[in-house]
Parts: C-alpha cells; sequence; structure tokens
C-alpha cells in the first residue's frame, strides 16, 4: 500500500467518525446564528473535533485548516488538511437529508487526497491525486450529457443572498438555456454528484476553501473539468468555480456566467 492510500485510509476514517457525530448530534443540537442565516451547531464543532484528533494522531505535524475556527500551521506547513465537518449545515439543521464531511490534503500547493461523506446515504466519495475517482470503493465517471439544454445544473448562492447581486443576476441569465437550475445547499455533494454523473454542472461564486477542496480533486479525478467561472485556471482559495462533465454545457455555462 503506497503512502497515499493510508492517507486517503486515515480521512476516510476521520469522515466516518465525523459523520458519526452529526447523526448522534441531529436529535440534540441547539442552532447559533455566526451572522444572517449562518448557522452553527454543536454538531458542526464536534464532528471538527473528530476530524483533527484521527488524523492528528497520525499526522501531527501537518497543517490545518476548517470552517469552525481552525486553522494551524504545522511543522511540514506544505501539508495543510482543509475541512468543513458539516456541509449543509441549514439543510442538517432543518432535517433536510443533504449533508456531508468534506475533507481534503493539500501538498505543496496541490489537491491530492479528498473524502466526501454523506451520512444518510452512508456514501463515501473519494478520490487520490491521479488514481481516478470512487463512490463506496467502486470507480465513477461524470455524466455524458453535452449542451446546456439537456443540463440537470446546480447552483449556490450567497448565504443570506440578497436579491440585486451578482449571483443571482447570473443565476437568471442561465435559467433559460438549461433543463433546469437546482440550488441544494450542500456544495460538497453538489461536486460529488458531478463527478458521479448525477449532477451535469454546478457552480458558485461564494464558496470557502473547505467548501470546494475535496469536491474539487473528486471532480477532476473522475474525469470532470473544474474552471474559474470565466474558464481560467481554479483556485481553492478563491469563490469562483464552475464544475461540470466537460461537454459542451462547460462552455456554454463560462459563456453565460462571465457575460458583461
Ligand atoms: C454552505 C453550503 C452551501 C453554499 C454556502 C456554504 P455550510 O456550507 O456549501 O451549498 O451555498 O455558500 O456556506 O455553511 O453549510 O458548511
Ligand atoms: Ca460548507
Ligand atoms: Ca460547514
Amino acid at each position: 500500500m503506497t503512502d497515499l492510500n493510508q492517507t486517503l485510509k486515515v480521512a476516510i476514517e476521520a469522515a466516518r467518525k465525523a459523520g458519526a457525530v452529526l447523526q448522534e448530534w441531529s436529535k440534540k443540537f441547539t442552532v447559533k446564528e455566526k451572522s444572517r442565516a449562518n448557522l452553527v451547531t454543536e454538531a458542526d464543532v464536534n464532528a471538527q473535533e473528530a476530524i483533527v484528533s484521527v488524523i492528528r494522531a497520525s499526522f501531527p505535524d501537518h497543517s490545518f485548516l476548517g470552517e469552525e475556527d481552525l486553522n494551524i500551521a504545522g511543522a511540514k506547513s506544505e501539508n495543510r488538511w482543509i475541512i468543513d465537518p458539516l456541509d449543509g449545515t441549514t439543510n442538517y439543521v432543518h432535517g433536510f437529508p443533504f449533508y456531508a464531511v468534506s475533507i481534503a490534503l493539500e501538498c505543496s500547493g496541490l489537491l491530492t487526497v479528498a473524502v466526501i461523506y454523506d451520512p444518510t446515504r452512508d456514501e463515501v466519495f473519494s478520490a487520490i491525486k491521479g488514481q481516478g475517482a470512487f463512490l463506496n470503493g467502486k470507480p465513477i465517471t461524470p455524466s455524458e450529457i453535452g449542451p446546456l439544454s439537456d443540463g440537470f445544473c446546480v447552483a449556490s448562492l450567497p448565504v443570506g443572498a440578497k436579491g440585486n447581486e451578482l449571483q443571482v443576476t447570473q443565476f437568471l441569465r442561465v435559467l433559460p438555456h438549461a433543463r433546469t437550475v437546482q440550488r441544494t445547499g450542500s456544495a460538497a455533494l453538489n461536486l460529488s454528484y458531478v463527478a458521479c454523473g448525477r449532477i451535469d454542472a454546478y457552480w458558485s461564486g461564494s464558496l470557502k476553501p473547505w467548501d470546494q477542496a475535496g469536491g474539487a480533486l473528486i471532480v477532476t479525478e473522475a474525469g470532470g473539468r473544474i474552471s474559474k467561472m470565466d474558464g481560467s485556471t481554479f483556485d481553492v482559495d478563491l469563490p469562483n468555480l464552475l464544475a461540470s462533465n466537460g461537454r459542451g454545457l462547460h462552455n456554454e455555462l463560462s459563456a453565460l456566467l462571465s457575460a458583461k
């Protein structure tokens, strides 16, 4: 077994532990608002603690970046774990079963290992750079839908979005051209679903690194395409993502999303 396979095993163990924490807290959490409509619960915080404790036991000198005030610079700072313990907190709070744990390892700026775990369906999406993407251990590929007019698309809007902002305008601009444009509430699962063909394209202009790191690697390893909305090179630290099956609809969306 290579080191990266061992690393993936640790990441999956951490994601499963976090998923168990989410399910354990699902009937007893309390909700706080970090800012308007931006929710957090004990489940978010405790799931993050579970992840960090599993990963640090194997990699004590790595760096960590996570949504719940997690920012640790390790001695081997070129290895950075990017963690969202609960992607889809609003769904979780309302009992809408579409949320996930997302864990990625970036090595010297390259996304290298990724796990997204959906505890309600017991689905583990995973990838290692250069080795393909998997759902519960079986290889996955994106859909074969070509034109945007046939496309099942998803967009994320910012938490607490206002009616007049650019991302709402972009959403409305695409709407008449696609078969549908949905909004699901979990960026990590949207990306996993692009990777396995359940969603043809997904975009957002408001994601944080922890929302998109794991999913970006899983999409590219499955054979899909990730870029900024204008088609240029994706950067995990910037809120500008267009993911798709890599067919014609990618460029169609890019033109619509970046039109002035
Ligand atoms: C959110 C989800 C959502 C996206 C938001 C994110 P959270 O993550 O990924 O789909 O639209 O921008 O903040 O807060 O539930 O971890
Ligand atoms: Ca998130
Ligand atoms: Ca989160």
